[in-house]
């Protein structure tokens, strides 16, 4: 039997724009298993975040996402009607973003919004609903197992009284009521200092390994990858160009734009004159190459490259490389 939490085939997003749809994310394939971390990392603009939101369905109206399989632990994602997506959003498949603010009502103490949770969480089985009826106190023991030792006074406090650390924290608490089978974060720790980013990043290694969740980290942060991820998705343009094992990646990157990346990352980790290790940029989504979308930037290049999009080929060790040096288009 399958252990995937999420099982993602073939999703393609795109957004309606003068009256055509401009795709920017396609032929995405992926599975967060459980009691995995899978990284998905890229440059800026490479379409992770669409990709994550494609999945939770939190896109705006103008965008078209379709896909042959959207699996949630057996529940078909693609067929769910709104209200039961809603349902299943914010409780089994849960999720964390880089501003916790907007996930705060401003005029609403803490401990309202725990209260809410609770109550919410309190419908679904007698163990949550025990722990409805002492929300108080179960919110104080949540408040510490994140990281809050004081959770009766922060309680009494506003979002806006609350450090950006402290907040993703209490966020973080919010999620964790209702002991989520996947949880989704888009660089959750990008507005955090260094050591609150790194005390955070433990938590959710901690959290993650506790719950025996699946949980998939959306980056660009290759230092937090290499951390916190057991797996790796490369996106570049929209496509995952190399899926595996974290270890494996890191230690021998396969594809061409991996090993650019990763070169970009030690450059500047030991501050080397080498800023630009993948010369160009992204393609525009209206205009692709009409083969590997990374051709135009790619030192291996040939001919073969320019014909028609490269597909994924297994490389063994549960590795999957987009590249034609790896295995035929
Ligand atoms: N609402 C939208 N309408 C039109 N295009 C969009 C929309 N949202 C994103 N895009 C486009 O989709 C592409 C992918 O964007 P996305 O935000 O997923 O990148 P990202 O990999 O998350 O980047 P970053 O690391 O900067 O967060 C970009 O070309 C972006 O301009
Ligand atoms: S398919 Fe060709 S152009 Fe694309 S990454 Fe591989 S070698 Fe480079
Ligand atoms: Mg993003």
């Amino acid at each position: 039997m399958s252990d995937a939490t999420l099982t993602v085939r073939n999703l393609a997003t795109g957004f309606k724009m003068g009256g055509r749809v401009m795709n920017v994310v396609r032929e995405v394939n992926l599975e967060v298993r459980k009691g995995e971390v899978l990284g998905l990392i890229g440059e800026s603009g490479s379409g992770k975040t669409v990709t994550g939101m494609s999945i939770l369905r939190l896109l705006p109206d103008n965008a078209v996402t379709e896909a042959d399989t959207l699996d949630f632990l057996g529940t078909d994602l693609l067929s769910l009607s709104a209200e039961r997506f809603r349902e299943m959003r914010g409780t089994r498949l849960a999720m964390v973003f880089q501003d916790p603010v907007g996930a705060f009502n401003p005029s609403k103490k803490i401990s309202w919004h725990l209260k809410q949770v609770f109550e919410r969480a309190g419908t679904k089985s007698p163990e949550h609903a025990a722990r409805a009826k002492n929300w108080r106190q179960a919110s104080i023991k949540l408040l510490a197992d994140v990281g809050i030792p004081h959770g009766a006074n922060v309680m009494r406090q506003y979002p806006h009284q609350l450090s950006g650390g402290m907040l993703q924290r209490t966020l973080i608490a919010l999620v964790l009521v209702f002991e989520p089978d996947l949880i989704v974060a888009d660089e959750p720790t990008t507005n955090l200092d260094n050591i609150v980013e790194r005390q955070i990043l433990r938590l959710f290694r901690d959290l993650q390994k506790r719950l025996d969740c699946g949980f998939l980290y959306v980056t660009h942060d290759m230092t937090i990858a290499a951390m916190l991820c057991d797996r790796i998705a490369v996106m570049y343009a929209g496509s995952i160009v190399e899926i595996g094992p974290t270890k494996q990646i890191f230690s021998d990157p396969k594809h061409p734009y991996t090993q650019g990346l990763l070169a970009s990352a030690l450059a500047l980790d030991t501050k080397t004159e080498r800023l630009q290790e993948i010369p160009g940029e992204l393609p525009n989504p209206g205009n692709l190459p009409p083969g590997c979308l990374f051709e135009p930037r790619c030192k291996f290049a040939k001919a073969e490259c320019r014909a028609k999009p490269p597909a994924m080929t297994d490389v063994g060790g549960g590795r999957n490389v987009r590249c034609v040096l790896y295995g035929h288009g």
